[in-house]
């Protein structure tokens, strides 16, 4: 079983939108009325049948709303799909991904194979077309994504498998970042829905060799012996409750000046977290496959960096093993010693993210890290303090935090920061050990970020919980989201501008 690359083709389409042979064409129109500047195009070569069809009533451009029209006179594209634009003048980034997301699925019902968007020309908020494009590939890849992996028959309905945007060839740019986007969020999607019977260390381990040969890398896997040598008690103690074996994956883009310090991305890849001997309750634990989250959007950003080709050096470390309940588990009171020398009581078996991810961040120091930015689904605190919009942002740097903020909000990936205040510490006080892992219930995903400070005091660090942000839950919603390989991506392309 692999994770099989089916993302849709993306291309930009240039010329005079009548004359563009394709499947279906679709074109923005407003509340008032009012077509887009395409719109317009395709309604004078039709004589005018389009504002005849709006006003019939047919449609009244809400947000969103579409229409479906076959074989228009004068008009080259077997359909044309309006779609709401809802009241003209300025949409926001919601109510353009919205309008893409409802034409594609539009598109995708009928029996079309290739779909132009000519949605890209609105002005959304203060966005570029380079912006637009890139946002319209990663909704368009975000509708198309389907998993049938582990289904006995793949799904044979008809696929809309090449997106056209209507645009000039300025903006190839902004798409091909898009692309790259689209692709990594596919890795990591796949990954993430791969149940934990089939995505185990090894199988990450495998999936991050399979990427270094494609693009070039450098993968190194370590197993318990290795990390043993190493002294990472913490991350071992952990994977001691599991017959599968710990792999830690380590993969190296140099595509930045020789000598030049690497961003370090760090994921937490617990491949199913039934919490240990601190049992979960059934409740969703079937969800606990996507705790390895972190890791699979380390590998999806790495898909790419390879794909665009990244000229900047680029770590990731992906610590990867089960927490299970058996004979060899931690147990509450267990004290541990990490790689950095500092003791952890574990006082919850089932707060162990933290722990895999102290030895990572040790092990980073000896790339001499210009950043290192971690990324978990560390807390459920984290979703009841912020839901499933921003994923927590925590940095013991500011530059960095403001990195991150922009580059999230240019992905429109979006993060809120959090404090990483002393006064919170104290909650981490053992009085056997040098810390517990746990602080308690009040800030939950700020103490376990408080946690993981303590093990990164030697670089400029940041911590991403993505524990809302990365799936979703419920069984007719279950799936990755391929969140925040977006933000990642973004970032990095930053960097490597500098
Ligand atoms: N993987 C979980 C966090 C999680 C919970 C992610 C729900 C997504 C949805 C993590 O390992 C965990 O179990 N955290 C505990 C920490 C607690 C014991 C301090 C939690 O959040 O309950
Ligand atoms: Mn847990
Ligand atoms: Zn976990």
């Amino acid at each position: 079983m692999s994770a099989k690359d089916n993302a849709p083709k993306f291309s930009i389409k240039t010329g005079s939108p009548e004359k563009l042979k394709s499947d279906c064409i679709a074109v923005g129109v407003f509340e008032d009325g009012r077509l887009s500047a395409t719109a317009r195009v395709l309604d004078k070569a039709t004589g005018g049948r389009i504002t005849a069809i709006l006003k019939s009533g047919d449609m009244d451009g809400s947000a969103s709303s579409t229409l479906l029209l076959r074989e228009l006179p004068g008009i080259a594209a077997v359909r044309v799909l309006l779609v709401g634009l809802g009241k003209q003048g300025g949409l926001a980034e919601k109510d353009y991904r919205d309008a893409i997301a409802s034409a594609v699925k539009a598109a995708s019902n009928t029996a079309a194979r290739d779909v132009i968007l000519a949605l890209g020309e609105v002005k959304v908020g203060k966005r570029t077309t380079d912006w637009n494009l890139s946002q319209a590939a990663i909704v368009a890849g975000d509708v198309l994504y389907r998993f049938d992996h582990m289904k006995s028959k793949p799904d044979t309905r008809a696929r809309l498998g090449s997106i056209g945007f209507l645009a000039d060839s300025t903006a190839a740019a902004g798409l091909k970042q898009g692309v790259a986007m689209v692709r990594g969020m596919a890795l990591a999607r796949d990954l993430g829905n791969m149940p934990s019977n089939v995505c185990t260390p090894s199988y990450l381990a495998g999936q991050a060799r399979q990427l270094a040969r494609s693009y070039g890398f450098k993968c190194k896997v370590m197993d318990k012996t290795a990390c043993e040598k190493l002294g990472m008690g913490s991350f071992l103690s952990v994977a001691k409750g599991s017959d599968k074996p710990p792999m830690f994956i380590e993969l190296r883009h140099e595509g930045g000046k020789k000598g030049e310090q690497p961003v370090v991305l760090v994921g937490k890849a617990i491949t199913f977290d039934a919490g240990g001997i601190s049992l979960k309750p059934p409740a969703d634990m079937d969800e606990m496959n996507y705790d390895m989250s972190g890791g699979g959007a380390v590998l999806g950003a790495f898909r790419a960096i390879g794909e665009l080709g990244l000229k900047l050096n680029v770590v990731g470390l992906v610590p990867a093993c089960e927490n299970l309940p058996d004979a060899h588990a931690n147990k509450p009171g267990d004290i541990v010693t990490s790689m950095s020398g500092q003791t952890i009581e574990i006082l919850n078996t089932d707060a162990e993210g933290r722990l895999i991810l102290c030895d990572a961040l040790t092990y980073a120091e000896r790339f001499k890290p210009a950043a290192v930015v971690d990324l978990a689904t560390l807390t459920g605190a984290c979703v009841i303090a912020l839901g499933h919009h921003p994923s927590a942002l925590y940095a013991n740097d500011d530059k960095l935090a403001q990195a991150l903020e922009q580059a999230a909000d240019q992905a429109w990936d979006r993060v809120w920061r959090m404090p990483l205040w002393d006064e919170y510490q104290e909650q981490l006080k053992s009085n056997l050990a040098d810390m517990a892992n746990i602080g308690g219930r009040a800030g939950g995903s700020i103490t376990a970020a408080c946690f993981l400070a303590r093990f990164a005091k030697r670089y400029a660090w940041a911590h991403l919980d993505i524990a809302g942000t990365a799936y979703r839950g419920g069984r007719d919603k279950k799936g990755s989201t391929g969140r925040p390989v977006p933000l990642l991506v973004q970032y990095l392309i930053d960097q490597a501008g500098k």
